[in-house]
């Protein structure tokens, strides 16, 4: 097999090449100050899964280090981390040198400075001017590479939470993609400086997962209390006299204000001192049902397996159809022609569609406070919906709606790149499959029971065959199969079966968010 063809970039000229001659590719950053480890490989991965390009930068960044900190010892392993890279599949590495970043000297140029709040709480107390540092470099990075994503681990909690922040604010045209914290056999969360730790203190850090572990125990068995998950952390951590605390917090992943009580999610995140070496942690409480996600190619029977999924699990079904269908009535409605994207894209992003579960008709829909559940089916809707749909702008706004929807937890929904791209995060992702053969001829009995006279099995076949490669090599949102979704294939099972499946595996996956709901 050819080795993959890893590119080494050092300069903003190489870079804006290598860009230039990729033009037509979705790119994935993981930026990263190298020393590359575990977790950072499956932020490579993950970024793999749903870019065409994926670069890592590697740049020990001096602006986020202060005068009493480790920039000079920070691990550098060049060839290693390039090995890796290559061996995970990355198309280049942006390397540069200080020199190249800060022509000028580090102290010149201009930098960003996140809001007061999100820095004054756990590491930004003792870290002063870091995160100031991070977001300056990572904006940089932003500018330069155009990312379509870029992707942070949850092990940096406040990082992640200053950086989405960033690009909300100074709104950036990029997604941040949070990566879940990777720990080592021990439940040692990966980090470039356990390379400063000892074999023992090793062992004795293994201290802080135990210790955010029996607080996402007594969470569990319903403990909303800042106070009292925070001392069941203090508890085990001060079994050890070595380890010394720098904070316990428990705040709110978004905005990071501290929490006294869990509505519906917190991290509880802690720093300890361990000899020289600061080591930090996290874990995220969560009482939101997880997402239900179902990925796969165009007639594998999703929307009628999610829509009974969501039903018995009592999820919302996030309907895409619907809401592209409710945007389309309100263009029309509007007198807005189909061609005006900009008074389209204007329109859909000032326009709130809510989605609401009723027994009677299924899924109540409303745009805009007005309730279009039956006008959205009208002829003239279903005649311009697909026009609607193909505008950027409106796919664009749409998966922000949902993303919203999402934070709530408690969803379902399918597509794509739902566990991909849409909900990277989804609790539990399922990629339904069935041979081409076999939805060719699901397709040609829908049509038969539509009056439609015989169509040709095979014409059928090598349609759908054309429609998967179409899906799967679109630049945006393409099919693809999120490498920790399950996949079904659908061949020889009923749609109920495939439901049934799936049903049974949230169960089992999440026996406290199911509970109530009524066996199906
Ligand atoms: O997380 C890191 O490694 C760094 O803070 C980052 C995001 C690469 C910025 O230098």
């Amino acid at each position: 097999m050819a080795a993959h063809s890893l590119t080494t970039i050092k300069t903003l000229a190489g870079m804006r090449c290598f860009l230039e001659l990729a033009a037509s590719s979705s790119v994935g950053l993981v930026p990263t100050m190298g020393a590359l480890h575990v977790g950072h490989l499956s932020l490579i991965e993950r970024a793999r899964q749903a870019n065409q390009i994926v670069i890592v930068s590697i740049f020990v960044n001096p602006l986020q280090f202060s005068l009493h900190e480790d920039l000079a010892q920070y691990p550098r392993q060049f060839e290693q981390d390039q090995l890796l890279c290559q061996q995970a599949g990355v198309d280049a590495i942006f390397a540069p040198t200080v020199d190249i970043l800060f022509p000028d000297g580090t102290e010149q140029g201009t930098r960003v400075v996140p809001p007061s709040a999100m820095i004054q709480v756990l590491c930004g107390r003792s870290r002063l001017g870091h995160f100031e540092g991070v977001a300056t470099i990572v904006a940089r990075l932003l500018h330069l590479v155009q990312p379509q994503r870029a992707y942070f681990g949850q092990k940096d909690a406040q990082q992640l939470a200053i950086l989405r922040r960033m690009v909300t604010d100074l709104n950036f045209p990029v997604q941040i993609v949070a990566c879940p914290i990777v720990r080592e056999a021990s439940g040692l969360a990966y980090s470039s400086r356990n390379q400063y730790l000892s074999d023992r203190q090793r062992q004795q850090a293994t201290r802080l997962n135990q210790s955010l572990q029996a607080a996402q125990q007594a969470f569990q068995q319903g403990d909303r209390l800042a106070r009292s998950l925070i001392d069941s952390v203090e508890k085990i951590l001060s079994q050890d006299p070595d380890l010394s605390p720098e904070y316990l917090e428990l705040v709110d992943p978004l905005t990071l204000n501290p929490l006294e009580t869990i509505d519906q999610v917190g991290i509880l995140a802690i720093a300890v001192r361990l000899g020289a070496t600061r080591l930090i942690d996290n874990t995220l409480l969560d009482a939101r049902k997880p997402i239900l996600a179902i990925d796969g190619p165009a007639g594998a029977g999703k929307s009628t397996v999610t829509r009974i999924c969501a039903q018995a699990l009592g999820l919302l079904y996030l309907d895409t159809g619907a809401m592209y269908r409710a945007v389309t009535w309100l263009v029309q409605q509007s007198g807005i022609s189909l061609q005006d994207r900009v008074a389209i894209a204007e329109l859909v992003s000032q326009s709130q569609i809510q989605l609401i579960p009723d027994p009677q008709v299924g899924l109540r829909v409303r745009i805009d406070g007005q309730d279009v559940t039956q006008t959205i089916r009208s002829l003239e809707v279903t005649a311009n919906v697909s026009e609607i749909a193909a505008q950027p702008a409106v796919r664009q706004a749409l998966v922000q709606q949902q993303q919203t929807y999402g934070r709530q937890g408690g969803v379902a929904m399918e597509g794509r790149d739902i566990g991909t791209n849409v909900f990277p995060e989804a609790g539990l992702k399922i990629f339904l499959t069935a041979s081409v053969q076999e939805r060719a001829q699901r397709r040609q009995q829908q049509l038969q029971q539509q009056g439609i006279p015989e169509v040709d099995l095979a014409q059928i076949a090598r349609d759908i065959g054309e429609r998967d490669y179409r899906d799967s090599h679109r630049i945006h949102a393409p099919l693809r199969q999120a490498e920790d979704a399950i996949a079904i294939d659908t061949d020889k099972l009923t749609i109920k079966e495939v439901a049934q499946q799936i049903i049974n595996l949230y169960r089992s996956r999440f026996p406290t968010s199911s509970r109530n709901q009524s066996e199906s």
